[in-house]
């Protein structure tokens, strides 16, 4: 069976500060006390997985035995069709050194160019380990289309150039609880509460 979080304190294995605001809110029901391995100034382990799954558990796992608390990492990505799945785990380092998603968006597109298929998906994988070892891990998906110019200014990385099916507004127009209820990062937030979470009444 799986392991249940007890409550108390979870670190978000993150130094991004739009994921680490994205995940407090979706486990604001759930934990008492949330903190970030940016606040505890833990080290940012190298992502060497070939998949989002291996990434966020060596996150999860680096930051639960470095704080000897829960802890909870997200890895995610943008796949394009078009571009035969990426940018995927190389989704922030694309934006360089400086963070810079004006660039990726526009190097994303300037590949497009003269192709039909904007289809494209977010990915996000949720791993949850504690500092013996133990971990689990969870997957959401959202599919959508690219535009272009971006628009919007809500949310963070690549999100002004996404809108997913069935949705006019990208996710940089869209209030927070309407991302909220759609995302690749609240699907895998859901099996990720449903298997070892409950709710703090
Ligand atoms: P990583 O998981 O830290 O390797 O970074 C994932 C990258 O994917 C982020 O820096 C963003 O560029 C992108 N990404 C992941 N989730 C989202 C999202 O919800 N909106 C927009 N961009 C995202």
């Amino acid at each position: 069976m799986t392991r249940r979080f007890a409550g108390g304190s979870l670190v978000i294995a993150t130094h991004n500060p739009g994921k680490a605001r994205e995940i407090a809110e979706l486990l604001a029901l759930f934990a008492a006390e949330v903190t970030t391995a940016g606040a505890l100034g833990l080290d940012e382990p190298e992502e060497t997985g070939a998949t989002f799954a291996e990434n966020a558990r060596i996150k999860a796992l680096a930051a639960a035995k470095d704080s000897g608390l829960p802890a909870l990492a997200d890895d995610s990505g943008l796949e394009v069709r078009a571009l035969g799945g990426r940018p995927g785990v190389r989704s922030a380092r694309l934006a360089g050194p400086a963070k810079d998603f004006a660039l990726a968006m526009r190097q994303i597109e300037d590949k497009l160019k003269g192709s039909l298929d904007r289809s494209a998906n977010f990915i996000c994988a949720l791993a949850l380990a504690w500092p013996d070892g133990y971990c689990e891990t969870f997957e959401g998906r959202v599919d959508g289309v690219l535009v272009w110019p971006p628009r919007g200014t809500r949310g963070f990385g690549y999100d002004p150039v996404f809108v997913a099916h069935g949705h006019a507004l990208t996710f940089g127009e869209m209030a927070p609880e309407d991302k909220h209820a759609l995302s690749h990062r609240a699907c895998a937030f859901r099996k990720l509460v449903a298997a070892c979470f409950e709710p703090a009444l």
